[in-house]
Protein backbone atom coordinates (compact mmCIF):
# COMPACT_ATOMS: atom_id res chain seq x y z
CA UNK A 1 0.00 0.00 0.00
CA UNK A 2 1.29 3.68 -0.93
CA UNK A 3 2.12 5.47 1.96
CA UNK A 4 -0.31 8.82 2.66
CA UNK A 5 -0.36 11.62 4.54
CA UNK A 6 -3.07 13.95 4.22
CA UNK A 7 -1.67 16.33 7.08
CA UNK A 8 -5.09 17.37 8.69
CA UNK A 9 -7.04 18.14 5.21
CA UNK A 10 -10.89 17.64 5.31
CA UNK A 11 -12.09 15.53 2.78
CA UNK A 12 -15.24 15.13 1.47
CA UNK A 13 -16.78 11.58 0.25
CA UNK A 14 -19.96 11.59 -1.26
CA UNK A 15 -20.92 7.87 -1.29
CA UNK A 16 -18.64 7.43 1.80
CA UNK A 17 -21.04 4.67 2.96
CA UNK A 18 -21.21 2.27 0.06
CA UNK A 19 -18.95 -0.28 -0.97
CA UNK A 20 -15.77 1.35 -2.09
CA UNK A 21 -16.70 4.45 -0.72
CA UNK A 22 -15.98 2.71 3.18
CA UNK A 23 -13.41 1.38 2.45
CA UNK A 24 -12.22 5.19 0.88
CA UNK A 25 -13.07 6.76 3.77
CA UNK A 26 -11.59 4.17 6.42
CA UNK A 27 -8.20 4.83 4.58
CA UNK A 28 -7.97 8.16 4.63
CA UNK A 29 -8.77 8.21 8.32
CA UNK A 30 -6.35 5.94 9.17
CA UNK A 31 -3.99 8.48 6.78
CA UNK A 32 -4.34 11.86 8.76
CA UNK A 33 -7.52 13.08 6.85
CA UNK A 34 -10.56 14.42 8.15
CA UNK A 35 -13.07 13.14 6.58
CA UNK A 36 -17.13 14.27 6.09
CA UNK A 37 -19.03 11.25 4.04
CA UNK A 38 -22.27 12.45 2.53
CA UNK A 39 -24.70 9.76 1.64
CA UNK A 40 -28.13 9.35 1.04
CA UNK A 41 -27.89 5.61 2.36
CA UNK A 42 -29.63 4.22 -0.97
CA UNK A 43 -27.33 0.95 -0.81
CA UNK A 44 -24.50 2.29 1.36
CA UNK A 45 -25.01 1.73 5.31
CA UNK A 46 -23.00 3.42 7.91
CA UNK A 47 -22.70 -0.26 9.48
CA UNK A 48 -19.68 -0.56 6.48
CA UNK A 49 -17.48 1.74 8.36
CA UNK A 50 -15.82 0.60 11.24
CA UNK A 51 -17.27 2.13 14.51
CA UNK A 52 -13.75 2.86 15.39
CA UNK A 53 -13.29 5.34 12.82
CA UNK A 54 -13.67 9.11 13.15
CA UNK A 55 -15.59 10.92 10.88
CA UNK A 56 -18.31 12.76 10.25
CA UNK A 57 -21.46 11.64 8.69
CA UNK A 58 -24.28 13.67 6.94
CA UNK A 59 -27.26 12.04 5.71
CA UNK A 60 -28.45 13.45 2.52
CA UNK A 61 -28.13 13.33 -1.50
CA UNK A 62 -25.69 15.09 -3.75
CA UNK A 63 -28.73 16.49 -5.68
CA UNK A 64 -29.55 18.76 -2.46
CA UNK A 65 -27.68 21.90 -4.08
CA UNK A 66 -27.23 23.97 -0.65
CA UNK A 67 -26.31 21.10 1.53
CA UNK A 68 -23.40 20.09 -1.38
CA UNK A 69 -22.35 24.09 -1.47
CA UNK A 70 -22.39 24.27 2.49
CA UNK A 71 -20.32 20.88 2.79
CA UNK A 72 -17.72 21.52 -0.06
CA UNK A 73 -17.15 24.69 0.89
CA UNK A 74 -15.74 23.23 4.06
CA UNK A 75 -13.60 20.48 2.09
CA UNK A 76 -10.44 21.17 1.10
CA UNK A 77 -10.23 18.09 -1.24
CA UNK A 78 -13.28 16.09 -2.63
CA UNK A 79 -13.92 12.29 -3.80
CA UNK A 80 -17.30 12.27 -5.75
CA UNK A 81 -18.27 8.52 -5.57
CA UNK A 82 -22.25 9.07 -4.98
CA UNK A 83 -24.03 7.54 -7.83
CA UNK A 84 -26.93 5.34 -8.40
CA UNK A 85 -25.45 1.96 -9.29
CA UNK A 86 -26.10 0.04 -13.15
CA UNK A 87 -29.18 -1.60 -11.48
CA UNK A 88 -31.25 0.80 -9.94
CA UNK A 89 -29.95 3.22 -12.77
CA UNK A 90 -31.79 0.62 -15.37
CA UNK A 91 -34.73 0.19 -13.62
CA UNK A 92 -35.05 3.96 -13.12
CA UNK A 93 -32.90 6.06 -15.78
CA UNK A 94 -34.87 9.05 -14.20
CA UNK A 95 -33.42 9.08 -11.21
CA UNK A 96 -30.01 7.63 -12.63
CA UNK A 97 -29.75 10.74 -14.55
CA UNK A 98 -31.07 13.69 -11.22
CA UNK A 99 -28.31 11.91 -9.06
CA UNK A 100 -25.66 10.41 -11.80
CA UNK A 101 -25.31 13.95 -13.58
CA UNK A 102 -27.22 16.65 -11.58
CA UNK A 103 -25.58 15.52 -8.36
CA UNK A 104 -22.09 15.62 -10.30
CA UNK A 105 -23.41 19.04 -11.57
CA UNK A 106 -23.83 19.88 -8.08
CA UNK A 107 -20.18 18.54 -6.73
CA UNK A 108 -18.60 20.64 -9.51
CA UNK A 109 -20.61 23.71 -9.29
CA UNK A 110 -19.68 23.98 -5.49
CA UNK A 111 -16.42 22.80 -6.55
CA UNK A 112 -16.16 26.15 -8.93
CA UNK A 113 -17.77 27.83 -6.62
CA UNK A 114 -15.80 27.70 -3.63
CA UNK A 115 -12.83 26.20 -4.31
CA UNK A 116 -10.76 22.33 -3.71
CA UNK A 117 -7.39 21.43 -4.07
CA UNK A 118 -8.41 18.58 -5.91
CA UNK A 119 -11.77 16.55 -7.20
CA UNK A 120 -11.68 13.34 -7.86
CA UNK A 121 -14.27 11.58 -9.88
CA UNK A 122 -15.07 7.53 -9.93
CA UNK A 123 -16.18 6.52 -13.11
CA UNK A 124 -16.78 3.08 -14.88
CA UNK A 125 -14.90 1.16 -17.31
CA UNK A 126 -18.97 0.82 -18.75
CA UNK A 127 -18.32 3.91 -20.62
CA UNK A 128 -16.62 2.18 -23.24
CA UNK A 129 -18.82 -0.54 -24.04
CA UNK A 130 -17.76 -3.08 -26.37
CA UNK A 131 -14.75 -1.88 -27.07
CA UNK A 132 -12.61 -2.08 -30.07
CA UNK A 133 -9.41 -3.66 -28.94
CA UNK A 134 -8.59 -5.27 -26.32
CA UNK A 135 -6.99 -4.38 -23.32
CA UNK A 136 -9.16 -0.97 -23.44
CA UNK A 137 -7.01 2.43 -23.10
CA UNK A 138 -7.94 5.22 -21.79
CA UNK A 139 -8.50 6.51 -25.73
CA UNK A 140 -10.70 4.07 -26.77
CA UNK A 141 -14.13 6.08 -27.75
CA UNK A 142 -16.76 5.72 -25.46
CA UNK A 143 -19.84 3.62 -26.69
CA UNK A 144 -23.06 3.80 -23.92
CA UNK A 145 -25.10 0.35 -24.15
CA UNK A 146 -26.95 1.16 -20.45
CA UNK A 147 -28.40 4.50 -18.89
CA UNK A 148 -25.69 3.74 -16.43
CA UNK A 149 -22.51 4.16 -18.99
CA UNK A 150 -24.46 7.38 -20.48
CA UNK A 151 -24.68 9.11 -17.55
CA UNK A 152 -20.99 7.90 -15.80
CA UNK A 153 -19.61 9.16 -18.87
CA UNK A 154 -21.26 12.66 -18.87
CA UNK A 155 -20.10 13.41 -15.21
CA UNK A 156 -17.01 12.66 -16.28
CA UNK A 157 -17.61 15.21 -19.40
CA UNK A 158 -18.87 17.75 -17.10
CA UNK A 159 -15.68 17.10 -15.04
CA UNK A 160 -13.50 17.90 -18.13
CA UNK A 161 -15.67 20.95 -19.52
CA UNK A 162 -14.98 22.44 -15.62
CA UNK A 163 -11.43 21.80 -15.95
CA UNK A 164 -11.42 23.03 -19.14
CA UNK A 165 -13.97 26.41 -18.35
CA UNK A 166 -13.02 27.20 -14.73
CA UNK A 167 -9.97 25.30 -14.17
CA UNK A 168 -11.74 23.30 -11.52
CA UNK A 169 -8.84 21.01 -10.48
CA UNK A 170 -9.90 17.52 -11.17
CA UNK A 171 -9.04 14.17 -12.04
CA UNK A 172 -11.39 10.95 -13.09
CA UNK A 173 -10.78 7.02 -12.07
CA UNK A 174 -12.70 4.70 -14.66
CA UNK A 175 -12.90 1.50 -12.44
CA UNK A 176 -13.66 -2.20 -13.64
CA UNK A 177 -15.71 -4.52 -11.18
CA UNK A 178 -13.80 -3.94 -7.85
CA UNK A 179 -15.07 -6.32 -5.35
CA UNK A 180 -13.54 -6.96 -2.24
CA UNK A 181 -14.53 -6.51 1.45
CA UNK A 182 -17.58 -4.99 2.56
CA UNK A 183 -19.55 -5.32 -0.49
CA UNK A 184 -22.52 -7.00 0.98
CA UNK A 185 -24.43 -9.09 -0.03
CA UNK A 186 -27.17 -7.81 1.94
CA UNK A 187 -27.22 -5.20 -0.70
CA UNK A 188 -29.48 -6.60 -3.99
CA UNK A 189 -27.55 -4.76 -6.22
CA UNK A 190 -23.67 -5.79 -5.14
CA UNK A 191 -21.32 -7.41 -7.48
CA UNK A 192 -20.88 -11.08 -8.91
CA UNK A 193 -18.23 -11.93 -6.51
CA UNK A 194 -20.32 -11.47 -3.44
CA UNK A 195 -22.96 -12.87 -4.84
CA UNK A 196 -21.25 -15.53 -5.89
CA UNK A 197 -19.79 -16.30 -1.94
CA UNK A 198 -23.27 -15.90 -0.80
CA UNK A 199 -24.90 -18.72 -3.00
CA UNK A 200 -22.54 -20.69 -1.38
CA UNK A 201 -22.64 -20.15 1.84
CA UNK A 202 -26.11 -20.69 1.47
CA UNK A 203 -25.71 -23.91 0.14
CA UNK A 204 -27.25 -22.54 -3.00
CA UNK A 205 -25.66 -22.75 -6.52
CA UNK A 206 -24.50 -19.47 -8.13
CA UNK A 207 -26.40 -18.48 -11.18
CA UNK A 208 -24.35 -17.16 -14.23
CA UNK A 209 -26.07 -14.84 -16.65
CA UNK A 210 -25.37 -16.32 -19.88
CA UNK A 211 -22.46 -18.84 -21.16
CA UNK A 212 -20.07 -17.73 -18.63
CA UNK A 213 -17.70 -17.03 -21.40
CA UNK A 214 -17.88 -12.67 -21.15
CA UNK A 215 -14.85 -11.64 -19.76
CA UNK A 216 -14.34 -9.10 -16.75
CA UNK A 217 -11.20 -6.93 -15.52
CA UNK A 218 -11.56 -7.81 -11.44
CA UNK A 219 -10.24 -5.37 -9.33
CA UNK A 220 -9.18 -5.94 -5.13
CA UNK A 221 -10.73 -2.75 -3.35
CA UNK A 222 -7.86 -1.91 -1.85
CA UNK A 223 -5.89 -1.52 -4.95
CA UNK A 224 -8.31 0.57 -6.05
CA UNK A 225 -8.71 2.80 -3.20
CA UNK A 226 -4.60 3.23 -3.59
CA UNK A 227 -5.27 4.68 -6.93
CA UNK A 228 -7.98 7.12 -6.00
CA UNK A 229 -6.33 8.43 -3.44
CA UNK A 230 -2.99 9.12 -5.91
CA UNK A 231 -5.01 10.27 -8.15
CA UNK A 232 -6.46 12.87 -5.34
CA UNK A 233 -3.05 13.50 -4.10
CA UNK A 234 -0.39 14.08 -7.15
CA UNK A 235 -0.40 17.18 -8.99
CA UNK A 236 0.05 15.00 -12.21
CA UNK A 237 -3.25 13.99 -12.31
CA UNK A 238 -5.12 16.99 -12.62
CA UNK A 239 -7.39 17.31 -15.57
CA UNK A 240 -6.61 13.40 -16.65
CA UNK A 241 -8.87 10.05 -16.33
CA UNK A 242 -7.15 7.14 -15.56
CA UNK A 243 -7.98 3.26 -16.04
CA UNK A 244 -7.97 1.68 -12.68
CA UNK A 245 -8.10 -1.96 -13.46
CA UNK A 246 -5.45 -5.21 -13.34
CA UNK A 247 -4.88 -5.50 -16.88
CA UNK A 248 -5.42 -9.15 -16.23
CA UNK A 249 -8.93 -10.54 -17.97
CA UNK A 250 -10.95 -13.16 -16.36
CA UNK A 251 -13.91 -15.29 -17.73
CA UNK A 252 -16.61 -15.36 -15.42
CA UNK A 253 -16.14 -19.52 -15.49
CA UNK A 254 -12.54 -18.94 -14.34
CA UNK A 255 -13.80 -16.76 -11.25
CA UNK A 256 -16.17 -19.93 -10.43
CA UNK A 257 -13.02 -22.32 -10.70
CA UNK A 258 -10.94 -20.17 -8.71
CA UNK A 259 -13.33 -19.92 -5.85
CA UNK A 260 -14.19 -23.93 -5.99
CA UNK A 261 -10.07 -23.68 -5.08
CA UNK A 262 -10.66 -21.87 -1.95
CA UNK A 263 -13.61 -23.81 -0.87
CA UNK A 264 -11.67 -26.72 -1.84
CA UNK A 265 -14.69 -28.47 -4.03
CA UNK A 266 -15.90 -27.99 -7.43
CA UNK A 267 -18.42 -25.28 -7.64
CA UNK A 268 -21.26 -26.01 -10.85
CA UNK A 269 -22.91 -22.76 -11.50
CA UNK A 270 -26.47 -22.68 -13.06
CA UNK A 271 -26.45 -20.85 -16.27
CA UNK A 272 -29.41 -18.76 -16.53
CA UNK A 273 -30.63 -16.14 -19.30
CA UNK A 274 -28.94 -13.20 -19.84
CA UNK A 275 -29.94 -9.72 -18.18
CA UNK A 276 -30.74 -6.20 -19.89
CA UNK A 277 -27.30 -5.18 -18.26
CA UNK A 278 -25.22 -8.05 -19.26
CA UNK A 279 -24.37 -6.71 -23.23
CA UNK A 280 -20.72 -6.51 -22.70
CA UNK A 281 -18.81 -9.40 -24.00
CA UNK A 282 -15.11 -8.77 -23.00
CA UNK A 283 -13.50 -5.60 -20.44
CA UNK A 284 -9.84 -5.97 -19.57
CA UNK A 285 -8.22 -2.31 -18.56
CA UNK A 286 -4.90 -1.06 -20.28
CA UNK A 287 -3.50 0.37 -17.25
CA UNK A 288 -0.07 2.16 -18.67
CA UNK A 289 -1.40 5.53 -18.60
CA UNK A 290 -2.10 5.28 -13.92
CA UNK A 291 1.24 3.05 -14.04
CA UNK A 292 3.56 5.86 -15.81
CA UNK A 293 1.79 8.81 -14.58
CA UNK A 294 1.44 7.91 -10.99
CA UNK A 295 3.30 4.48 -10.34
CA UNK A 296 0.93 2.78 -9.48
CA UNK A 297 -0.20 -0.76 -10.04
CA UNK A 298 -2.23 -3.44 -8.89
CA UNK A 299 -0.67 -5.29 -5.59
CA UNK A 300 -3.72 -8.06 -5.31
CA UNK A 301 -4.01 -10.40 -7.75
CA UNK A 302 -7.15 -12.15 -8.04
CA UNK A 303 -6.77 -15.63 -6.02
CA UNK A 304 -5.56 -13.97 -3.25
CA UNK A 305 -7.97 -11.14 -3.46
CA UNK A 306 -10.89 -14.10 -3.30
CA UNK A 307 -8.85 -15.22 -0.64
CA UNK A 308 -8.87 -12.15 1.34
CA UNK A 309 -12.75 -11.41 0.31
CA UNK A 310 -13.67 -14.69 1.64
CA UNK A 311 -11.95 -14.28 4.95
CA UNK A 312 -14.05 -11.07 5.33
CA UNK A 313 -17.08 -12.69 4.45
CA UNK A 314 -16.81 -15.24 6.79
CA UNK A 315 -15.96 -13.11 9.35
CA UNK A 316 -19.02 -10.48 9.47
CA UNK A 317 -21.47 -10.44 11.31
N1 LIG B 1 -17.91 -1.30 -7.64
C1 LIG B 1 -17.56 -1.27 -8.90
O1 LIG B 1 -17.18 -2.29 -9.48
C2 LIG B 1 -17.58 0.01 -9.69
C3 LIG B 1 -17.22 -0.04 -11.03
C4 LIG B 1 -17.23 1.14 -11.77
C5 LIG B 1 -17.54 2.34 -11.17
N2 LIG B 1 -17.90 2.37 -9.86
C6 LIG B 1 -18.24 3.68 -9.26
O2 LIG B 1 -17.67 3.76 -7.98
C7 LIG B 1 -18.51 4.48 -7.10
C8 LIG B 1 -18.82 3.67 -5.86
O3 LIG B 1 -19.48 2.48 -6.25
P1 LIG B 1 -19.78 1.29 -5.24
O4 LIG B 1 -19.52 0.03 -5.94
O5 LIG B 1 -19.11 1.55 -3.95
O6 LIG B 1 -21.35 1.42 -5.11
P2 LIG B 1 -22.27 1.60 -3.82
O7 LIG B 1 -23.68 1.57 -4.34
O8 LIG B 1 -21.89 0.66 -2.76
O9 LIG B 1 -21.89 3.09 -3.37
C9 LIG B 1 -22.53 4.24 -3.83
C10 LIG B 1 -22.84 5.07 -2.61
O10 LIG B 1 -23.47 6.28 -3.03
C11 LIG B 1 -24.60 6.51 -2.20
N3 LIG B 1 -25.55 7.32 -2.96
C12 LIG B 1 -26.31 6.97 -4.02
N4 LIG B 1 -27.06 7.99 -4.42
C13 LIG B 1 -26.75 9.04 -3.60
C14 LIG B 1 -27.20 10.38 -3.51
N5 LIG B 1 -28.17 10.85 -4.32
N6 LIG B 1 -26.65 11.18 -2.58
C15 LIG B 1 -25.71 10.72 -1.71
N7 LIG B 1 -25.28 9.43 -1.74
C16 LIG B 1 -25.79 8.61 -2.67
C17 LIG B 1 -25.13 5.12 -1.87
O11 LIG B 1 -25.95 5.10 -0.72
C18 LIG B 1 -23.82 4.37 -1.65
O12 LIG B 1 -23.36 4.51 -0.33
C19 LIG B 1 -19.72 4.87 -7.92
O13 LIG B 1 -19.53 6.18 -8.42
C20 LIG B 1 -19.71 3.88 -9.06
O14 LIG B 1 -20.35 4.41 -10.21
C21 LIG B 1 -17.92 1.22 -9.10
Amino acid sequence: MTDLDFNGKRVLITGGAGFVGSNVTERVVRCGGRVTVLDDLCTGSRDNINPGTDYQFVEGSVTDESLVFRLVKEADLVIHMAARNIIVSTKNPREDYAVNIGGTLNVLLAAREHGVERMVYTSSASIYGNPRIIPISEDERPLTFSPYAVSKLAGENYCYAFYETYGVPVAVVRYSNVYGPKQSPNNPYCGVVAKFMDAVARGETPQVHGDGQQTRDFTFVDDAVDGTLLTLLSPKAEGMAFNLGTGTETRIIELIGILGRLYGREIAPRHIDRRDIDNIRRRVLNIERIRTTLRWQPQIGLEEGLRRTLEWFRNRK
